[in-house]
This record gives C-alpha cells, structure tokens and sequence, in this order.
C-alpha cells in the first residue's frame, strides 16, 4: 500500500515497523497496531475516505478509535489523522464501535456505537472536511435499545436516504437469541424514532447476533447484509423495500466460511457498490506481536446483480497494483510440468473452459520440499472450491482449517478463477459468485513457490502478475 505522505498521528508509522514477509502490501493494513470493521467509507468530494476501527497502541483489540485513510483514486492511500477517539466519562468512553457516514443537512456526518459502563448506544460526530471531527454534545442520540433487546446487542448503525426520511439500520439480537437489524427513521438525522425490526433470522444457522448492517439498491432490488454472530460471516439477502418492510427474495453467502467479517459498501461517484471486509489474523497473538501489526481489509470489490443474485468480483482497480506478468498463456493442465512462478504478492487468473471435470490446482507459497504449501482446489465433481491450509505454515500457532465453497458450473460455464495472494491475506474469486478469504503464515524464506495443475488434461488461460505496493497519487 503506497503512502502518499507520512501519517498525522504520534503512534509508530508504516516505515517503523520491522520488515514483515506476512504484512501486505496492496491490501490495506492499519499503520501500526490493531484492525478490524471497515467503518463509515464514503466517496466525497472527489475523494475516497476509509475510517476503520482502530487501536493505535497496540495489535490487539481495546481501546476502539476509529482510524482513517483518503485515496484518490482507491489504490494509493494516505493515512490521516485518527478520526475518533474515545472520551472519558462519555457514552464512548470504552471505545467508538462500528458505523456509518452520511451526508445530513450538507453535513458530513459519522454515525457510530459508543460503548461504555451503561452498554451500547447510538452517537454522532459531525465535519466539514472529514479529517476533523466533532462529537454532538447531546449524544448519544439513540440511548436505549427497544424492548426485547440487551444494551451489550445493539450496535453498528447504517443511514441510508430513502423518499422523505433518514433511515438508520442498526445490528441486534432479539432475545439474546436470534439476529436481527432493526429500524430506526428520522426527518433531520439527529432525532430518531424505532420503527421495528427490519428483518431477523428465520433459522438458527442465521446466527444469534446481526453485526453491520447494510441496507442500499442496487437496480429494481434492494440488498440486506448483515454480519452474523458469532462467527458466521457475511450474509446476503436481495429483496424489496416498500413501506419500512424488507421482504427477501433470494439468500446467499457474500464470503463463505467465515474468513471475512464486517462488510461495508460504499457508492463510488461512478455508481458503483463497491464492499470491503475485515480479514482477521487467524494466528496466535505470540506471532502477532513483534510485527506491530494486526488485520487487513480485502481489497475493494463490486457488487452487482446477476440473474438475481449478488455477484461479487474484485475492482477493476486492483489490476492497477499489477507489476510484470510472469505467466501469461493458453496451456493444457495436467500434461507434462506444472507452470510454475514464484512471489508473495501475486494476483492470479485461471480460465478453463467448459466440460472440465479433471480437478484444478493452483499451489501457493509452498517450499522447494513442499513442506509448507497453501492449496486452492477446485473439484467439479464435488462441485467445490477449497482452500486447504493443512500445510500452510509449519508453526502449529495459526489456523490449518481448511475453507470451502460450494460452486456448481452451470451447462456451457467455464471456471474462471481469480486469485490475489499478499502475504498472509488470500482471497479466492470463482465466477462472480463465490468468494473466499483467508489468511496463511508460512515460516520458511523459501516458500514462494507457485504452481498450476490440474488431474488430468485441462485446457486453460493461465494469467500471473507480480503485484505492487501502490501507486502513488498524482
Ligand atoms: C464487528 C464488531 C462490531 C462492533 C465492532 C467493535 O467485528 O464486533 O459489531 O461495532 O466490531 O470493534
């Protein structure tokens, strides 16, 4: 990720940190310290801003501010000074949880969950540059939650315009039970008003919490996600949104098994939905401490709707972080050598037509003896994509489980893969509908190894490029 000028705040900065072969580079990562929800993103006055939950003082969670980067053109990034802080003695004043940002009154405004003694509730900061930022002096502006809710399950809210109103979506648990986004309307933004809940869960699988919420069109539909508690991932809902009622039509995975959390959309100037999501480190706080560092973000990825359902690809962005290509050719799988290529930040794609039904393997980070090595795998008989990190690192202390996807080729569908390796961050796209992210540690100098293969003989477009860190902003 290129800094385009140094950070604003005392903390240690990027270039303080010890060289780090897991840290990536294109993916954003906090500057030093702790990282998790991407919070309040918005493009605005020509320019993109990221807030994300943040502690500045060490990688771990505790003591949630809310961090910020601008970029203006979504590859090169700037951090900026830290946008909020919590306030002794406030309803913040054990951290700034998630949320959201909206343009009220011609206001840039941030809403957001201060948690404090007295539980979670609702407040607001206001800007005129949004780098600054001030707390509303009458906050929290949502205190309670409604009747059947605890004050520890009501959180991350996500304002949206809708006809006359403000709408505010706010993440919950009915009961302790069962998750649920509830819904809040307002004229002016600052005095709110419960409506009911937006929608919950019908089935246990839903989840007993709803984290961040989002609520947006996206054409003649209407998109709920909500993130679900604990530890099931994102979710999607593709409905209608008539008279404060959600009604779901259709219901997917926006990541699945669980390697991504807290997704966020934005609407880019160009009218695109673009969708963040935090990638927690799935390894021991012992492996994460002397790196100074902890979480990255996926890299931005738009959303759209395709017979229905939520399609899902990276931005055309991220090819901008594109270096050489090291691969680049019609090959037939499964004949002869692998293709083999080498690197740490890599963005991969794999075409292969239709009919296939030999697996396909796309190796990564695997040492010259191959004991260590990531494998993603697709199977077309099992109709499945895995990412198996059985053999990920040699270091006991991070996650081996592997991830699975269930992606069935319809008659005439190639599988078209797209792979973003950077460091420890992988993220694994399979035809707009399937995503998977992950994160992987080896521990050997030498593991940066890559291969292609496939079973049996699979004709393919197998595309590499070495990616970079950033370019800088003009
Ligand atoms: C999701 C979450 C949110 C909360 C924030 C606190 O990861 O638990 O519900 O606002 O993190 O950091």
């Amino acid at each position: 990720m290129a800094d385009e000028q140094s950070s604003g705040h005392s903390f240690p900065g990027r270039a303080a940190l010890p060289r780090d072969p897991h840290r990536p580079l294109y993916h954003f990562t906090p500057p030093s310290g702790w990282l998790n929800d991407p919070n309040g993103i918005t493009h605005h006055g020509g320019r993109w801003h990221l807030y994300y939950q943040h502690n500045p003082y060490r990688p771990q969670w505790g003591h949630i501010h809310w961090g910020h980067a601008s970029s203006a053109d979504l590859v090169a990034w700037r951090d900026e000074p830290l946008a909020l802080a919590p306030t002794p003695g406030s309803a913040d004043e054990h951290g700034c949880f998630s949320g959201s940002f909206a343009v009220v009154g011609g206001l840039p405004t941030l809403y957001y969950t201060g948690c404090s003694g007295g539980g979670q509730a609702q407040c607001r900061a206001t800007s005129r540059d949004l780098v600054s930022w001030q707390k509303d002096p009458g906050h929290p502006i949502i205190p309670h939650p409604p009747e059947g809710v605890r004050h520890d399950d009501f959180r991350d809210p996500y304002v949206f315009r809708h006809g006359a109103w403000w709408y505010l979506a706010l993440g919950a648990s009915l009961d302790h039970d069962r998750g649920a986004v509830l819904l809040y309307r307002s004229a002016n933004g600052v005095d709110w008003a419960y409506r009911h809940v937006l929608y919950a869960a019908t089935r246990t699988d839903q989840g007993v919490m709803w984290e961040c919420p989002n609520v947006f069109p996206i054409g003649e539909r209407w998109v709920l996600i909500v993130s679900v508690a604990p530890n099931l991932g994102a979710r999607y809902f593709v409905g209608t949104f008539e008279d404060e009622r959600f009604v779901p039509e259709r219901e997917g995975l926006l990541d699945s098994d669980g390697g991504a959390f807290a997704h966020l959309t934005a609407r880019g100037g160009d009218g695109r939905r673009l969708q963040w999501a935090w990638l927690n480190e799935q390894r021991h706080q012992d492996l994460i401490d002397p790196g100074g560092w902890a979480g990255a973000l996926s890299v931005p990825r738009e959303l759209s709707l395709q017979e229905g359902d939520l399609r899902v690809v990276p931005a055309a962005e991220v090819a901008l972080y594109r270096g050489g290509a090291v691969l680049d050719g019609e090959v037939v799988l499964g004949s002869g050598a692998p293709h083999a290529f080498e690197g740490r930040h890599l963005d991969l794609g794999l075409r292969v037509e239709p009919g296939n039904e030999s697996p396909v393997q796309v190796t990564l980070l695997r040492s010259p003896n191959g004991a260590e090595e990531t494998v993603v795998t697709y199977h077309p008989e099992a109709r499945q994509l895995r990412i198996d990190r059985s053999r990920s690192s040699l270091d006991a202390r991070t996650n081996g489980d592997t991830q699975r996807a269930h992606l069935a080729l319809r008659r005439g569908e190639g599988l078209d893969l797209r792979v973003l390796l950077d460091g420890s961050v992988l993220e694994v796209y399979a035809n707009g509908r399937v995503c998977l992210s992950s994160r992987v540690y080896p521990t050997r100098a030498e593991s940066v190894q890559g291969l292609v293969t496939a079973a049996g003989p699979t004709r393919a477009r197998v595309q590499v490029w070495t990616m970079n860190g950033g370019i800088r902003a003009s």
